[in-house]
């Protein structure tokens, strides 16, 4: 499969610029929400927050207001709460998901679980879940209550069906695209789809539909990078280690791919890495990706998505916000981190 032609990389911080305001009012709101009179709530919470991420989902959603609404009332308090609703539930899965991974680093510092252990960490992460609930029931809107129980629901199958895969050497492509929409894609889905209902006081129904396609594809492509990033990034730009995805025994893209299109003994050997999560192997594994094309057979993967992203905002006005959300979609599959 061949690379779908996309623009020039994007200029992120051209594009952070033109969300910059509204951004600087979510994180004041995400700051002053995560308090809590239990003081290791907020010692784990605050350093997780505290370290930054790329906070792409709360930008995706005020982008999306801008792109669907009219002037500059489109981004108004309740995209911000719902911004900072979207990276809450986002902080709740990365504090769960790393406890399941057994990893070690995030956001270039010790992970909440390496610093406090697991049971910190996997509560401090109900508590931003819960959390998160009360901020989104102060709107008072059903409908974007109906979004948000049905998008944590999904992401909490999707975790554990990505568990039932596991050490499983014939997870194939079909089952990994399963898992990444649910644990990735509909978060994605559910912040464009918002940012668009809460532009104005009645949106084109086919508008929400447009950014929450926008959203779930690029969620995907999202994904998909993440997973060519764990074999072809370094530790100190990635933030994260290399190589966690094979040492829990998770075959992604890369690997399916190269399992699927070595010869016998290198996918005896593939297999057995995948069962045993064997990071000894890796050495071996990216001998095979390598060999196989893998890591631009799956950036062709990611691309496709991202094109797909594009492609939904065709019938979207094409305002700076539009264009920034398009941006996004490049940047998705271009960036190091
Ligand atoms: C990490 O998401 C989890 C994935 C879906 C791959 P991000 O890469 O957006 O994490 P931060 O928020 O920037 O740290
Ligand atoms: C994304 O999967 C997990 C969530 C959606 C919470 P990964 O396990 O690949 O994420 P990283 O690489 O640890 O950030
Ligand atoms: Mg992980
Ligand atoms: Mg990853």
């Amino acid at each position: 499969m061949s690379a779908q032609p996309l623009a020039a990389v994007p200029d992120l911080a051209a594009i952070q610029s033109l969300a910059r305001a509204d951004m600087a009012a979510v994180d004041a709101l995400i700051r002053r929400r995560l308090a809590s009179d239990v003081v290791l709530i907020n010692q784990v919470a605050e350093y997780i927050v505290g370290a930054g991420g790329k906070r792409l989902r709360p930008m995706l959603l005020l982008l999306a207001a801008g792109a669907t609404g009219n002037g500059p009332r489109a981004i108004g308090n309740h995209a911000h709460q719902l911004a900072a609703v979207v990276e809450f539930i986002h902080t709740a899965t990365l504090l769960h998901d790393d406890v399941v991974d057994e990893s070690d680093l995030r956001r270039g510092r010790r992970t909440a679980n390496a610093v406090w252990g697991n049971a910190a960490s996997v509560l401090v992460g109900d508590f931003l879940y819960s959390r998160s609930f009360q901020l989104m029931v102060e709107l008072d809107r059903m409908e974007v209550m109906r979004i948000l129980a049905d998008t944590t629901n999904r992401i909490a199958e999707g975790e554990v069906l990505q568990l039932l895969h596991v050490r499983n050497p014939d997870t194939d492509e079909g089952a990994y695209l399963r898992v990444i929409e649910r644990k990735t894609a509909v978060l994605f889905a559910a912040a464009t789809r918002l940012g668009a209902l809460v532009s104005a006081d009645s949106v084109d129904p086919a508008l929400c539909e447009a950014l929450h396609d926008y959203g779930l594809n690029l969620g995907y492509a999202f994904q998909i990078a993440d997973d060519v990033l764990d074999y072809a990034s370094d530790a100190e730009t990635l933030g994260k280690n290399l190589g966690d995805d094979l040492a829990e025994g998770k075959a992604t893209l890369p690997l399916i791919h190269a399992m699927a299109h070595s010869d016998a003994a290198t996918r005896a050997c593939l297999r057995t890495a995948v069962e045993e999560g064997d990071t000894d192997a890796l050495p071996e594994v990216l001998g095979a990706i390598r060999a196989c094309g893998s890591l631009d057979y799956s950036r062709a993967r990611a691309n496709a998505y991202a094109a797909a992203a594009e492609a939904a905002l065709d019938g979207v006005d094409d305002n700076e916000y539009c264009a920034a959300l398009r941006g996004l979609a490049r940047y998705a599959v271009s960036r190091d981190h």
